[in-house]
Parts: structure tokens; sequence; C-alpha cells
């Protein structure tokens, strides 16, 4: 199948090329590469890719790109593409993520008409807010409580719409805190594997006492390919790991060999306070398990860290 993925040098789409190459897919990768981190660090999640048989990748953004030519002789699209970033979607930023999420999705959900391809929107657990009763299914009422989850939100609502008026079949995934190699360098286990590496002091939000049901990069990955033939519809994919920040912690201090120093900073705004999935319907609909739990995955995800770090020094 030729495979459309939007946001194919991020991180979950990165993995996703991959895995669809090996598939034997054909598939053409759109990324704006944003500036929202190091582009050098978006290159090194595709230099894998680059050559490999069936890849290509176009450097174009989505609200200004020549999409029907992009989507013609297309079987799916993948759109992943996002400004994501919980913490940094208040104030002036929000039009970035109005521009990156909403309206880039509108425009690809217009250029979609009339096609008969399927699409899988990457959602988010952000949709849910400061859910009430955990752990939280497809149907409960979401109430994001940051401007990014908003955006989320909006563009699920977006993709629901079309599904309905343009007869696209499309499933949206709830995504809950992906992590693995190659995780985005604001999001926290990035974080605090570059800090115990380096020696310095992980840095906690709050009490680090709120949890999240964390999911390997690879189950979301196996997830994301299912729901592409599977009933469209809105699932959440989580990787049935819960645990609070500190607990993370302990886990990665256990993992390092050493206590982690803790630095406590404030709280921020728009951080929920507890995340976990219902995943009966993945589990049912799509025939999805995630494999990799929270000490196995996250001593891989330490393993990058630490292969990064020697491939930076000198010599
Ligand atoms: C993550 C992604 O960043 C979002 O793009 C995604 O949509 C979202 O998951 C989701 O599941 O919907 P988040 O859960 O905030 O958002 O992921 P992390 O950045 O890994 O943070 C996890 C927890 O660690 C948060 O409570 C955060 O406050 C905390 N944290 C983060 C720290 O204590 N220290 C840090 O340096 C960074």
């Amino acid at each position: 199948m030729r495979l459309v993925v939007t946001g194919a040098a991020g991180f979950i789409g990165s993995h996703l090329c991959e895995r669809l190459v090996a598939d034997g897919h054909e598939v053409a990768g759109i990324d704006c590469f944003t500036d929202y981190y190091d582009r050098a660090r978006k290159a090194e999640a595709i230099a894998g890719l680059a050559g490999a048989r069936g890849f290509s990748l176009a450097d174009v953004d989505l609200l200004t790109a020549d999409l029907p030519a992009l989507l013609d002789g297309t079987d799916g699209v993948f759109h992943l593409a996002a400004q994501p970033g919980v913490r940094g979607s208040w104030g002036e930023r929000f039009e970035v993520y109005v521009r990156n999420n909403v309206l880039a999705t509108q425009r690809l959900l217009e250029a979609m008409r009339g096609r008969d391809v399927p699409l899988v929107y990457a959602s988010s657990s952000s949709v849910y807010g400061a859910a009430e009763c955990l752990p939280v299914r497809e149907d409960d009422l979401p109430r994001p409580i940051s401007p990014y989850g908003v955006t989320k939100l909006a563009a699920e609502h977006l993709v629901g719409l079309y599904a309905r008026s343009e007869g696209i079949h499309a499933a949206s995934l709830r995504y809950f805190t992906v992590y693995g190699p190659r995780q985005r360098p604001d999001m926290a286990f990035t974080r605090f594997c570059e800090a115990a590496l380096a020696g310095r002091p992980v840095e906690v939000l709050g009490d680090g006492q709120q949890s999240r049901d964390f999911t390997y990069v690879a189950d979301a990955v196996d997830a994301t390919v299912r729901a592409l033939a599977g009933p469209p519809g809105v699932y959440n994919i989580g990787g049935g790991s819960r645990a609070t920040v500190n607990e993370a912690i302990a886990i990665l201090s256990d993992l390092t060999g050493a206590a982690l120093e803790v630095e406590r900073q404030e709280a921020v705004r728009g951080d929920v306070p507890h995340t976990w999935a219902d995943t009966t319907a993945a589990r049912e609909r799509l025939g999805w398990v995630p494999h990799t739990g929270l000490r196995e995955g996250l001593a891989v995800h330490l393993a990058w860290a630490r292969s990064r770090r020697s491939d930076s020094r000198p010599g």
C-alpha cells in the first residue's frame, strides 16, 4: 500500500514510518520541521529511513502544501503532525496550536473529501482534562484543562464531522503519554534520562504524585497500524503501565544504579493530575494489546539516551 504519514519526523511518526516500511509499504512522509525543538533531533529521528526503499519525505507545511497532489494514489493517511506540548500552550503560543492542530487538520480533511481513503488521527489523553472517574472511557465527557487539549479535541471533532458528512473512514487514537527512544526533549522521561546521565537533578513539576498511563512507543505504533483497517471511532491507547512521576523516578534510579537527585518545581497549569485509560474498545475492536511494561520500556529509553550522549561526545 501507499501510505501518507504527516509528522513523519516526529517522535511517534518516525517510529510509525519505520514500522510501515518494514511491513513492505510505500510511505510518503510529510513534515514541516517546526522549530518547537531542535531540527537536528528530527533529522536524527528519520536518519534511519533515508534511502530506505519505498520511503520519501516532503518538507512541506500542511497549511500551504499541494495536498491533492500528495494524496494522489494514497491508500491511507496517518495524521500525526501537530504542535505538541501541554504546558506551553497558554498565552500567545496558542495561535501556533490553533494553526498546526486545528487549521492544518481541517485542510487535510478537505483534501481527503471524495477519495475513499481511510484516516487515523493522533489525538491525545489530554482531551479528558481532570477526569472525575478513572479509568476513562471514550464516551466520558472530554473537558480539557489545557489550550493544547482544546485544540486536540477540536481536531478530533473535525475528524468525526468529516467522517459523518463526507463518509471518511476515520479513527482517532487518544494516546496516553507515549515514551521510548526519540521521545521529544520537552517530555518527562527524556528530560529525566538526560539529567540523570549528566549528573544533574531531575526536575519534578509539583509533588510528583501526578500519575500517567505510560505507553511504550512500539505499542502506540501497533495500535495506529491496526486502526487504519479497523472499525472507525475513537480509541483510548494507554499502555497499562500507570505510575506516578515519583514511581517512575524510582524505577529510573534503580536502572541507573544511583538514587536520582530531585529538584521540586512549581506545578504547571494545564498539567492533568491523573490519566488512566480504559482500553476495552481498542482490545475488542482493534485486537490491540500493549506488550511493554514501564520498567522494560524505561530501560530501552535510558539506553537510547545513553547512546545519544556517547554519539555526541567528541572522539
Ligand atoms: C504528553 C505529551 O507531551 C502530549 O503531547 C500528549 O498529548 C500527552 O502526553 C497525552 O497523553 O495526551 P504529558 O503527560 O504532560 O503529555 O507528558 P510528559 O511531558 O512526559 O509529563 C509527564 C508528567 O511528568 C507530567 O505530569 C509533568 O508535569 C511531569 N514532568 C514533566 C516533570 O515532573 N518534570 C519534567 O521535567 C517534565
